[in-house]
């Protein structure tokens, strides 16, 4: 998706480190509690240490909702998350994101307008009464709003098995609610949890937007039972098998855990697979002395490892990348947004439209009312 954000004024690119650090503070204390700083688990340490909440995306969201008293939210993460919080947070609360260019390549991946493609071609195909939509958190306004009106519901890592069951579960009467889910926008995700749900590979086909048909035919839609968007992250996918056959091979006592938006080849290899919240418990909760190999974004596996000191906590991948669109928030962008507030101008925000914000919130409460 396009986005722009403008080049930032003078005194910023070019600040050291330490006035950055000091002027933010400065910010702050000023703007006291109209203000709420959240750091999703991705961030850089230099913008983590001001944030008065760290969380993952959908944790983050419902912290600025229960905060009725902070006027400005101020997102550092990327921008499904921050539309997410503008669309559960009140009438009075604007959510800023400190550059706009913090997007996601996987929520980029599942544009609505291609979505709308595919659904009219499954109609010609299939009874899409009987399909059922589930996009992860990690996606456009849009396409939540599209997924709520067609009585669908959002999911996160955390709880993708339970959407699943819910969509391909008892409905009205003694039907079930739907005959096959059409999952986006990760098709690993999706697979990871369909495994984990007992479904085989004879019951998932990926739906590629780019071809015809999804380049599938009649019969292999018609039999599946959950439809994977062809949709990855590309964090998350770098992570090879090889990797921890290399970790358990140097570590033979050593823990892997990894994140579902990795390949199912990983996933199958690995003694825990679950969200960011669950990687930090289950890191947390692991014995002293532990060593334990982590599949996900690089600051997290350092913070991770920092915080644990009584244990070693490293990259699967050796030379694993950062989010590059998360790592676009620095402090200089920041500091921009929250002196900008201090004279009165509110930057970068984040408005998602009402109707497709009343829509999305329809997928996020069934979401909740499942979970
Ligand atoms: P969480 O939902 O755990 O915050 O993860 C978001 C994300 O972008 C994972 O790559
Ligand atoms: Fe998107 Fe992947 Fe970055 Fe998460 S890690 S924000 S899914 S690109």
């Amino acid at each position: 998706m396009f986005r722009i954000q403008r080049a930032l004024p003078e005194g910023y690119s070019d600040a050291a480190p330490e006035e950055l650090a000091r002027r933010i503070a400065a910010a702050k204390a000023a703007l006291g509690s109209r203000l709420l700083v959240l750091g999703h688990h991705y961030q850089r340490d230099e913008v983590m240490r001001f944030a008065d909440a760290r969380g993952d995306s959908f944790g983050l969201s419902r912290m600025a909702a229960d905060r009725h008293d902070a006027q400005y939210v101020v997102f550092c993460g990327v921008h499904f998350m921050a539309e997410s919080a503008d669309i559960l947070t009140g009438p009075g609360q604007q959510v800023i994101l400190p550059d706009l260019n913090a997007g996601c390549s996987m929520a980029d991946m599942a544009d609505v307008d291609a979505v709308e493609e595919a659904w009219e071609s499954l109609a010609r195909v299939t009874d899409v009464e009987r399909l059922v939509p589930v996009t992860y958190m990690n996606s456009s306004a849009a396409l939540k709003a599209f997924v709520g009106r067609r009585g669908g519901a959002v999911c996160t890592s955390a709880n993708a098995a339970a959407v699943l069951r819910w969509a391909l579960g008892p409905g009205a009467g003694a039907s079930t609610r739907g005959d096959k889910v059409l999952f986006f926008p990760d098709q690993h995700l999706g697979r990871n949890t369909g495994f984990a749900l007992g479904y085989t590979a004879s019951d998932m086909a990926v739906w590629d937007p780019r071809q015809e048909l999804g380049a599938l035919d009649e019969a292999t839609i018609k039999g599946a039972s959950l439809l994977l968007w062809k949709g990855h992250c590309s964090v998350h996918q770098r992570f090879r098998p090889e990797h921890v056959t290399a970790f358990r091979a140097e570590h033979p006592e050593g823990i892997v855990l990894v994140h579902p938006e990795c390949a199912h080849e990983v996933a199958a290899m690995a003694d825990g697979v679950g969200s960011t919240d669950r990687i930090i418990q289950a890191v947390g909760g692991a014995p002293p002395g532990s060593t334990i190999g982590v599949a996900t974004e690089i600051h997290l596996v350092k913070r991770l490892g920092d915080e644990n000191p009584d244990k070693t906590v490293v990259s699967l991948d050796p030379l694993v990348c950062p989010c590059s669109t998360m790592f676009r928030i620095d402090a200089a962008h920041l500091c921009w947004v929250l002196e900008s507030l201090l004279r009165g101008e509110v930057v970068n925000r984040i408005v998602v439209d009402d109707d497709t914000a009343r829509w999305a919130r329809v997928a996020l409460q069934r979401m909740l009312a499942i979970t």
